[in-house]
């Protein structure tokens, strides 16, 4: 009945039904079921093909911020698509918010737009070639890759993104996006059949994963007469907001010049070669608390254990296993203004693990002598020379939050702790909420259960009131 009744729909009305449809990433069939489901139908055709709505966008209709970019250095790359012409675009509108840019062109762009276009809106000359011997004298491409506080990608094509999801580095765009440390933004824009194909599902997952930051695509008309859906890339002005809201632009810095720790994750204690003690921490707190010290300005040493998120961008990332390791990283990260201590440390090891498998069927279950870890809280809290200004723990109680907590701040010599209550019913561990306590010698505060990334913003202010400007 659906198709009947979308047959009989005049072109217009079927056109904005097609883009709806997209925009809602349903069939159009079920666009119709959704809207009738709805009790639209009883409204006739009018609003239920009413005007597609505009994709939400994040950088809103706010004008551009004159000057919002100022100092902060963007390098663009425009790929292969049709939505290359509005990479132009994008060139004026990053520059007129006062950063400094530098694009480089993959051989499809070129096809669209030119190196001269580019170079001239850019104000400096377009990358194009890895293997150019003028650039690589006169810049090179690592120092493409490093010489600048982000990466964005303009359009992203499904092609450039299969590539940088497999770390493919064959041509001077692909050898950057390796090379890099920055942050990486990316628009993709394809076809809609390109969008939804499970190859770029996969690889979309495996860059968001790897710390990739993704606007758009939109809903609309495709350049291909007559085909509509989910695969325009967002417009300048959004991507544009987008880079403002990465590069922290407008922001105030309070924590600039400061130099932080933070640990994260849980431990892994070996048993054997192939088993380990570990918790269900996952990482998500500490990791937070990194990225918006960074985003404030901090010079930032996240030291974590082994966790499936991606590295928060802008912070320098140590990689440990054990507890004994994450100590030795710290330790070798001191000095600094601040240390925040999120990591859920495994309280105990085997005295002796296993070098080889442990095997069963000897008869008896194998005995586990534990001994106890450093602390790696209270060795920092307690350091003879090199203890930080402020120094920050957790207490993760499952009862008797307030007063564990009180307990850890004094026995441990830190300034604050953060207590939360990490029972199987909050959802903490592993969660995306938390609600903490700040304890400290001047009492108790209670923050409401908030997104983990809120927690991490409070605590940085927080951190910054209590620091004072640097001297
Ligand atoms: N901590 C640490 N090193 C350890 C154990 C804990 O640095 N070996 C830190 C944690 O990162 C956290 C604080 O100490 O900031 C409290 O950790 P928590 O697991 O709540 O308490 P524990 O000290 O382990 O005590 P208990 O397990 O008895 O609650």
């Amino acid at each position: 009945m659906t198709n009947l009744t979308i047959r009989r729909l005049d072109e217009a009305l079927k056109h904005r039904l097609r883009l709806r449809a997209a925009q809602n990433g349903r069939s159009m069939e079920k666009e119709v079921r959704c809207l009738l489901a709805a009790g639209l139908s009883e409204d006739g055709p009018g609003p239920m093909l009413g005007p597609v709505a505009k994709p939400a966008s994040p950088a809103g209709a706010a004008a551009a911020q004159a000057g919002a970019l100022a100092g902060r250095r963007v390098l663009l790359i425009i790929g292969g698509g049709i939505a290359a012409y509005k990479g132009l675009d994008l060139i004026r509108r990053v520059r007129e918010r006062g950063a400094e840019m530098r694009v480089i062109l993959t051989y499809g762009a070129q096809q669209f737009v030119t190196p001269l276009a580019a170079g001239a809106l850019a104000g400096e000359r377009a990358y194009t070639d890895l293997f150019d011997q003028t650039t690589e004298f006169d810049v090179g491409h690592i120092r493409l890759a490093r010489d600048t506080d982000l990466v964005a990608v303009a359009p992203a094509t499904a092609n450039l993104m299969a590539k940088m999801a497999a770390g493919l580095a064959d041509d001077l765009a692909s050898t950057v996006l390796l090379a890099t440390d920055k942050p990486v933004l990316i628009a993709p824009a394809m076809n809609p059949q390109m969008w939804a194909h499970p190859a770029t599902r996969r690889n979309l997952a495996r860059l968001t994963a790897d710390g990739v930051r993704v606007i758009g695509p939109n809903a609309g008309e495709m350049a291909e007469r007559g085909e509509a859906g989910v695969g325009r890339m967002a417009e300048p002005g959004e991507i544009a907001g987008a880079l403002e809201r990465l590069l922290g632009a407008g922001m105030p810095h309070p924590l600039k010049g400061q130099r932080m720790i933070v640990t994260s994750g849980p431990t892994h204690e070996p048993i054997d070669p192939v088993r380990y003690i570990a918790n269900r921490s996952s990482g998500k707190q500490g990791h937070a608390i990194a990225e918006a010290a960074a985003r404030a300005g901090a010079d930032v040493t996240l030291v974590s254990g082994p966790v499936a998120i991606a590295d928060p961008p802008g912070v320098r990332v140590i990689k440990v296993e054990s507890a004994r390791a994450m100590l030795a990283a710290v330790e070798a990260a001191l000095p600094a203004d601040v240390g925040v201590f999120a990591a859920a440390v495994a309280d105990w090891r085997v005295a002796e693990a296993g070098e080889q498998k442990i095997k069963k069927g000897t008869g008896s279950a194998p005995q586990l002598a534990l001994v106890e870890n450093p602390d790696i809280l209270a060795t920092v809290a307690r350091h003879p020379t090199k203890r930080p200004r402020l120094v920050i723990g957790f207490a993760a109680e499952t009862e008797h939050v307030i007063a564990h907590a009180r307990a850890k701040l004094a026995a441990k010599g830190c300034d604050w702790i953060l207590a939360n209550d990490v029972s199987p019913r909050t959802g903490v561990m592993g969660g995306d909420a938390n609600s903490v306590h700040l304890v400290s010698e001047g009492g108790v505060e209670s923050w409401p259960r908030q997104p983990k990334a809120a927690v991490a913003q409070s605590l940085v202010e927080r951190i910054a009131q209590a620091l004072g400007p640097r001297q």
